[in-house]
């Protein structure tokens, strides 16, 4: 099997996203909490994880299935060391249509204000920052590790001066911990060029405690911002997008370009798997082909054994081409807080 492919439902494969590291400085409570990721608790060992030639190999292998976009992902991504000799050598691949790759890292923000020229340097060609608000107070208690706002803005700042852009900032809303945090972040980051999104707080992995009511569905979230801010539905960008795009409307009622956007990314209340293109791969080498399977697929093996780039593709084209996974869909159908029962791999292993 070679060339592009596409799954039992006729879903193409289109992106990867990588997770390069399992760990992360912060402990934002809905997805890696201190109880269960405490000083003890068993990271990977460093043996275990893909070498940044063993990445940008499989990389080139999934190019050749059609993958046009590849994410960074971690848990934090920035702390894998050398980051960005990985990112050049990605940089160099090219698409089965010759283009340069789409290739982003979704970050913390953490020490991008250290990084971001770095980055740039080396072929990164934008960023998604993760704030979750802009009370410090509100924020250092969701990432649990008392870390502020401002440093966070000065990160995203120093992205948008390398040119690393255009800027995406995710905000997970969880009902009755952030959501008063909604209409400031919208009012900071209006005009600005950078694009924010609001996400669904979902039951990813085992650990967090999720519960529906703590679910602040999107379609209130937009409704609470049209009170202050008038928007306008557009059109989607790409096939198989997360996001639902907004754009903030002038006095005739009509998109601004100016004011720019917004996003609402509803894997809870509007599951969006139908168009799902996306393939993950773990920092230790497994595929895995939705964000709530229980399961991955060991390419680790194949690697380190004699397999050839043809076995290897072939490999993946063939589990690609079984998959029939969508299960945010599925959810949906079932009864309520059932899922948050279920068996997933975590967040800051797979990298959302
Ligand atoms: P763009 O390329 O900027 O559109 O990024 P993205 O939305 O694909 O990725 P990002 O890492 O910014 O993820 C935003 C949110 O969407 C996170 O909470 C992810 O966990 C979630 N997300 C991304 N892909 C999927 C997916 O395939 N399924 C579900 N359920 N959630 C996803
Ligand atoms: N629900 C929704 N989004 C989450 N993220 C982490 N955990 C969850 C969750 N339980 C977000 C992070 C980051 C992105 C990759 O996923 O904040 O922006
Ligand atoms: Fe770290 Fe991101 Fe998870 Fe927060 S959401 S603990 S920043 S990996
Ligand atoms: Fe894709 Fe799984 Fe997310 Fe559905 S739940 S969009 S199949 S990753």
């Amino acid at each position: 099997i070679s060339g592009r492919v596409s799954d039992r439902l006729g879903r193409p494969l289109r992106d990867l996203r990588i997770s390069v590291t399992d760990r992360c400085n912060f402990r934002c409570t809905y997805c890696m909490p201190k109880e269960i990721f405490g000083k003890d608790h068993p990271f990977l060992p460093h043996a275990s994880l893909l070498t940044f030639e063993e990445i940008t190999r499989i990389a080139r292998l999934f190019i050749t299935h059609g993958v046009q976009k590849i994410r960074l992902t971690g848990g934090e991504p920035l702390l894998r060391k050398n980051i960005e000799v990985l990112i050049g050598q990605l940089a160099a691949l090219r698409t089965l249509d010759g283009k340069p790759l789409d290739l982003t890292l979704t970050t913390n923000g953490s020490i991008l204000a250290r990084k971001a020229k770095a980055l740039k340097a080396a072929g990164l060609q934008r960023v998604t920052v993760s704030l979750d608000g802009m009370d410090d107070a509100v924020f250092r208690s969701m990432n649990d590790v008392d870390f502020p706002v401002a440093d966070v803005l000065a990160g995203i700042e120093a992205a948008r001066a390398a040119g690393l852009g255009p800027i995406k900032v995710n905000m997970v809303v969880k009902r009755g911990t952030n959501e008063r945090e909604i209409l400031p972040m919208a009012r900071h980051f209006r005009g600005t060029g950078i694009v924010l999104r609001f996400i669904e707080y979902m039951d990813v992995g085992a650990t967090n405690g999720w519960r529906m009511d703590e679910v602040l569905p999107s379609s209130a979230v937009v409704q609470l911002l049209r009170t202050e801010l008038p928007l306008v539905p557009l059109e989607p960008t790409a096939p198989g997008e997360t996001a639902e795009r907004w754009g903030y409307a002038d006095a005739s009622g009509r998109h601004d370009p100016q004011l720019g956007e917004i996003g609402v990314i509803s894997s809870v209340t509007h599951a969006f798997c139908g168009s799902c293109n996306r393939a993950r791969l773990s920092t230790e080498g497994k595929l895995f082909l939705c964000l709530f399977a229980s399961r991955g697929y060991d390419l680790r093996g194949l690697l380190r054994g004699d397999a050839t780039d043809e076995e290897i593709a072939s490999t993946i084209g063939r589990i690609w081409q079984g998959r029939s996974d969508r299960y945010s869909e599925l959810r949906s159908t079932m009864a309520p807080d059932a899922a948050g029962g279920a068996r997933h791999i975590e967040m800051s292993y797979i990298g959302g």
